[in-house]
């Protein structure tokens, strides 16, 4: 049997009990069939002390109290904590509840504003220059890509540029606005210089994410959401929060911009490596893609850029980030581009692989397969340590703590337990 179509087009064929597990696992269809297998596996992945599921209700209410004790307003609240949750869900645990403090930070400071609306300052066309207001990221980041989709309907593609925005969270969010509607999307901004470019020993650039999605057939799609870095500057705190100590080659640098796998040191003056790592393995690519979102997004929207934006997690100035939204309508090409796309992503997934036990993957599928692991557990896994810090933020603004559960292969009642 060849597995076709997106992993999770096996959903009619297997149970949602054991739909995670075989996405994971290439050539489900020749073993493991079985619930206890799949309950023996997941007691290998979790352990039942360490690892916490807490619903998407529950993760909402905890933002919207959050921010709303913040001072920023229901609807803007509500934006944020769409990405926030889309963030875990889909695995990127680097800007999901990992980043609510930051937003908190910045409202509470009134480093970024929580009233209005963000202004359209020229149009033209398929195209528009946005001023984002200093409102928050998603705020301003939902405001353009809906633009750019409904300039994509008029036009066939739209094209919107901003400036004076805040951190918008996973590009991939904005792409996938597009993707609902059966648009091809594509996202991009900059953020605070975190980066040494290849052969520096400063930082200059951010780690500029980079994000294409396009849809394929049945709901499938490809779906590149990526950081210019070979990681993203979260994901090595969120790997140090779960008692890391040591990385892979090619993440990040001391404070000399000399790689090291120590993520402490990365997280105390160090930074990141371009995608690719060091000038030997190819990072002057990555060095070439972050300015590359830099020339998208800072550079044609005439907001702070390179070394000028401010410093992470300062607040003194306005983050006056630059963003880029795209949104493409594909039938105004070649006829027939879902198929074509679904046929170039299967093909590509049924590649032979190197190693029996990891399939080929198109880009998206590691989300799906988490998306589908956490629909089966009814809620988002984290391990207790990666939330630890919320607690602290919960008490400061005097907000209830969400109530999380163990696992339910673990204990057959759901308890409601915040034991962090
Ligand atoms: N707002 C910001 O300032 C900012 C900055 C950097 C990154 N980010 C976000 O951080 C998130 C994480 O970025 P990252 O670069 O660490 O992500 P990542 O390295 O985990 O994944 C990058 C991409 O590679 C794909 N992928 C992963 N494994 C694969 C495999 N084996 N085969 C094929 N494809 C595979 C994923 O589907 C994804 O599209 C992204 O959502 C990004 O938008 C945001």
């Amino acid at each position: 049997m060849i597995v076709t179509g997106a992993l999770y087009q096996c959903k009619p064929v297997l149970s949602r009990q054991n739909l995670w597990f075989f996405v994971r696992v290439p050539y489900w269809h020749r073993a493991y069939d079985n619930l206890t297998i799949f309950i023996m596996r997941i007691k290998k992945i979790f352990n039942e002390s360490e690892e916490i599921v807490v619903s998407k209700k529950e993760l909402r209410q905890f933002v919207l109290n959050c921010m709303k004790a913040a001072g920023s307003p229901a609807d803007h609240a509500n934006q944020l904590a769409d990405i926030l949750i889309t963030s875990d869900y889909r695995g990127h645990y680097s800007h999901g509840l990992n980043r609510l403090g930051v937003y908190i930070t910045d409202v509470e400071t009134k480093a970024c504003s929580v009233e209005g609306t963000p202004e359209i300052l020229k149009e033209k066309g398929s195209t528009a220059w946005v001023d984002g207001c200093n409102l928050l990221g998603p705020v301003v980041g939902n405001f353009c890509m809906d633009l750019a989709i409904k300039k994509a309907r008029e036009f066939g593609i739209g094209w919107v540029v901003a400036k004076g925005s805040n951190h918008f969270g996973i590009a991939g969010w904005y792409a996938m606005r597009a993707l609902n509607e059966g648009l091809a999307g594509m996202a991009f901004t900059n953020t605070s210089p975190c980066v040494f470019p290849t052969r520096s020993s400063e930082k200059s650039l951010g780690s500029n994410p980079i994000c294409m999605a396009a849809p394929g057939n049945h709901g499938d799609s490809f779906f590149l959401d990526m950081a210019s870095t070979t990681v993203a500057y979260g994901k090595i705190e969120v790997v140090e929060k779960r008692g890391a100590t040591k990385i892979p080659a090619g993440w990040g640098a001391n404070p000399e911009g000399r790689e090291t796998r120590d993520p402490k040191v990365v997280l105390n003056g160090g930074g990141l490596l371009p995608l690719g790592g060091q000038e030997a393995s190819g990072g002057y690519k990555g060095t070439g893609l972050c300015m590359m979102v830099e020339i998208l997004c800072g550079i044609m929207g005439g907001s702070a850029y390179g070394a000028n934006i401010r410093q992470w997690k300062t607040t003194e100035t306005a983050a006056d980030l630059g963003q880029c939204f795209v949104a493409i309508d594909p039938d105004c090409f070649a006829p027939g581009f879902n198929d074509r796309l679904q046929g170039f992503m299967d093909s590509t997934r049924n590649l032979k692989p190197l190693d029996a036990n990891e399939s080929v993957l198109v880009a998206g599928d590691p989300e799906r397969s988490h998306m589908a692991m956490c629909d089966d557990l009814d809620g988002i896994v984290y391990k207790k340590t990666q939330l630890v810090h919320l607690n602290e933020l919960a008490s400061r603004l005097d907000v209830p703590m969400f109530k999380a559960k163990t696992l339910s292969v673990f204990a057959s009642d759901d308890k409601n337990v915040m034991d962090l």
